[in-house]
């Protein structure tokens, strides 16, 4: 991103209408194995927010969504996420179920199939505090984990979601001063704990900030490593570099001739909210890898890729076990152009695919072609807005040729905003 965005206008800018249109236009051919949703979500103020004050992580949620069936794309739909709270950064499936989610406090928000509004939902009662954005499916179990926060606790929490979408762990980390804890990871073991110096800031709460949350450099960045159905005094923490992560591509154990180790691959900001304080604008980033040696304590960083890239997704049935395939949205020509990349961490390479003059992908997400593919076998997909005609498609990409032309392209009669994250929900 560019040191100029203002996140209200372009692609930035809301949409101002919920719309549903029916047997949309496809280039190509759709793979007959893609039966399910698209779904994803992001900022959509529904009234037009002062400038001045207005924070991207904080517009009104819309969720937008494309149902494909029988090699048809049976529909695109959007629709605001309604209730007191804003709910505006995950869309996640659960138990059959369809959820928008978000951090901080607020609790999911139920959806129907066609993306409107139940309610608001603390999992039948299991939750106590609030949710988070990001849930990590651990492959052995089906359990969902999340790590929480909120500005008032003297902790943060592990939260454990059943696959019957019922809370069977909420333990609380006591860790001081306030951390905006965006995401974590999980290995076969661990949770990943993220206590880096982004920290409620009473100041610009005082100041009527919309995100009171700061860079603060006098708090001391560091990785903890809870087992995963451990007690809160068995964390074991890692003193880290001075940065902001919102996402980890994933993390996975492995054993070095020094002992165990944790592995952690993540999108690396140089700080946060340091110097702008609309949107996360404070320089590239880089797609890192952290080694955490359990032996001698010591982290280890090492940089994957210096492309600047946000949005890290792999192949899910990989979640906590070594991969060797990452996808991410690629910057560096500024919001007018992003291409997807492919990360190939055995080769040491990355793949881009170019959506041509002002087309940008929003976040790719990776579905096997089936449950036995190998770990590129399927597809990539994402939603690309097109400047030139200011309407998105969704793009299908084959993922073992990434650069190739795409499997299909579906034209949608709309533009989907930038915003932030998604799923691929498949029909039970
Ligand atoms: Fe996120």
């Amino acid at each position: 991103m560019t040191s100029t965005v203002s996140f209200l206008d372009g692609n930035f800018a809301p949409v101002t209408e919920e719309v549903t249109a029916v047997d949309l236009e496809v280039t190509g051919s759709l793979p007959p194995e893609l039966e399910g949703r698209l779904v994803r979500i992001g900022p959509n103020p529904k009234a037009p927010p002062d400038p001045a004050t207005y924070h991207w992580f904080t517009g009104d949620g819309m969720v937008h969504g494309v149902r494909l069936c029988g090699g048809r794309a049976e529909w695109y739909r959007n629709r605001w996420v309604r209730g007191d709270d804003v709910v505006n950064t995950h869309v996640i499936g659960i138990d059959g179920r369809t959820f928008a989610a978000v951090e901080a406090g607020s609790r999911p928000v139920e959806l129907t199939d066609e993306l409107e509004t139940i309610g608001s939902c603390a999992f039948d009662g299991t939750l106590d505090g609030g949710f988070s954005a990001h849930t990590h499916q651990d492959p052995a179990t089906g359990d969902l984990h999340a790590v929480t926060y909120h500005w008032a606790w003297d902790h943060i929490r592990h939260v454990v979601v059943g696959p019957d979408a019922r809370v069977r762990r909420e333990l609380q980390i006591p860790v001081p001063g306030g951390p905006m804890v965006h995401d974590c990871a999980i290995t076969e073991s661990y949770v990943v704990l993220l206590d880096l110096p982004v920290t409620f800031s009473m100041d610009a709460a005082a100041q009527g900030a919309r995100l009171p949350y700061r860079w603060d450099p006098e708090h001391p960045p560091r990785v903890g490593l809870l087992p995963l159905d451990g007690p809160a005094d068995d964390v074991v923490w890692f003193e880290a570099p001075s940065c902001y992560v919102f996402h980890t591509l994933n993390a996975y154990e492995s054993r070095a001739a020094t002992g165990d180790q944790v592995v952690i691959d993540l999108v690396r900001h140089p700080r946060m909210f340091a110097t702008r304080f609309n949107g996360p604008d404070e320089g590239t980033t880089t797609l890192e890898r952290w080694t955490l040696d359990l032996g001698s304590g010591v982290l280890k960083t090492e940089v994957l890729d210096e492309r600047s890239q946000e949005f890290p997704r792999i192949d899910e049935r990989r979640t906590g076990r070594p991969h060797r395939y990452g996808y991410g949205a690629a910057f560096g020509r500024g919001v007018e152009h992003g291409p997807a990349i492919k990360h190939d961490l055995a080769a040491g390479t990355g793949e881009l695919h170019d959506y041509g003059p002002g087309r940008v992908t929003l976040e790719p997400l990776f579905v096997p072609r089936s449950a036995s593919a190998a770990e590129d076998d399927g597809w990539v997909m994402s939603y690309v807005y097109d400047a030139t005609t200011d309407r998105s498609d969704v793009v299908i990409l084959d993922a073992q040729d990434f650069g190739g032309e795409p499997v299909a392209t579906i034209h949608l009669p709309v533009r989907v905003p930038f915003g932030f994250h998604g799923s691929w929900l498949p029909d039970a």
